[in-house]
């Protein structure tokens, strides 16, 4: 097992922030893991487990140790007329398995395309895109008990999805390396094109029939136009969450501001657009020195040359504020920060 000490995070976040780390380990084995944790290193620091670090911000160094899961490896566990079961290995890049996918004709997440981060990552925050979320195809998460040393599997009830979130952000967190996902997909599409962009992009693109490519392209394209590619400007998708109010709420807002952006949700709330409320604060494409806002979509914070996060992290407490003030609608954020 290869320790790094004293080392440096920038190339695993995605907002490129240079936070050090007190040691850094990557893990290519669950063997390597479970003699991490027997280890005196282990029991007497605190850890961090990152795999594509696309949903964090570093405001100081992190006093302990970063477990980087680089766990690989992708494989068709059954099949049958209708459906193929696939085991994806916890460290593998996120969108590379998506094309894997697609290639072998397997549909059920290609609405999924070009989400930063690991296989790993995505049930943690239950990704979404495009009127498709990661839970509606996972059946099981496996994952080392960082306590026990066991390998424990979680079916899809026993996450406890939710809107970007499930029991590894909240009260698992930290406690598992979770080493593979299995998901069902379907050899037969069901192409989810409800999502008005998508539709428009294909006609844009003069997609006569509709293919898991054909899709993918489309939600390449309108990310492309929308967000920031964090190869080139630090960010971490949409930094916060976008809010759910109750009706009694909603038509207050819908009162003020006849525009408001709403999706009514099965459970009779309403959620609101985080991007549109901040926008409407004048956030929008602000720069400061170093960070700001994205000009495209109000709800990406960026990172053009700062080392520490702290000041992203300031801002995000002035948007809340300001969107409080505003509309009366604390915002959550969606990112982890440390
Ligand atoms: N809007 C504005 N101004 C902005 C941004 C958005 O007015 O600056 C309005 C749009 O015009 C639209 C509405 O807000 O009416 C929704 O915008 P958009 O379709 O861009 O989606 P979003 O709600 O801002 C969510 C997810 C994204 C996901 C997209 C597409 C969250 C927090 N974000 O964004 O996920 O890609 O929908 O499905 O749910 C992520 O989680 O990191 C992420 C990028």
């Amino acid at each position: 097992m290869h320790i790094e000490t004293n080392a440096s995070l920038k190339a695993y976040n995605t907002f490129g922030l240079n936070a050090k780390c007190k040691y850094l380990i990557k893990i290519h084995s669950t063997d390597s893991l479970q003699e991490l944790i027997q280890s005196k290193l282990y029991k007497e620091n605190p850890h961090l487990i990152l795999g594509g670090g696309s949903n964090v911000l570093f405001t100081k160094d992190f006093n302990g140790i970063v477990i980087i899961n680089e766990l690989s490896g992708i494989e068709k566990t059954s099949e049958n007329d209708e459906t193929v079961n696939i085991n994806a290995a916890a460290g593998e890049n996120w969108h590379q398995f998506v094309l894997h996918c697609i290639e072998n004709n397997w549909a059920g997440i290609e609405n999924l395309s070009l989400i930063p981060g690991t296989v790993g990552a995505a049930p943690m925050q239950n990704i979404g895109a495009y009127g498709v979320e990661v839970k509606d195809v996972i059946t099981k998460v496996n994952a080392i008990n960082l306590e026990t040393g066991e390998m424990e599997q979680f079916s899809n009830d026993e996450c406890r999805f939710g809107y970007r979130t499930s029991i590894f952000k909240t009260s698992h967190k930290n406690k598992y390396f979770i080493t593979s996902v299995d998901f069902t997909l379907s050899k037969k599409p069901h192409f989810n094109t409800s999502y008005g962009a998508i539709r428009q992009k294909l006609d844009e693109m003069g997609v006569k029939e509709l293919s898991l490519k054909a899709v993918s392209d489309a939600v390449i394209a309108i990310r492309t136009e929308k967000l920031p590619n964090p190869e080139e400007i630090g960010n971490a998708g949409s930094f916060f969450k976008n809010p759910t109010v109750s009706q009694e709420t909603f038509a207050r807002l819908k009162k003020n501001f006849p525009d408001i952006p709403n999706y009514p949700q099965p459970d009779n709330k309403v959620k609101l657009a985080a991007g549109w409320l901040i926008e409407q604060c004048g956030w929008k494409g602000k720069t400061f020195d170093g960070y700001g806002v994205h000009k495209n979509q109000a709800l990406v914070l960026v990172n053009y040359s700062l080392e520490n996060g702290q000041p992203i992290y300031d801002l995000s407490e002035k948007i809340i504020e300001s969107v409080q003030n505003k509309f009366g609608i604390t915002l959550e954020r969606e990112v982890n920060v440390y």
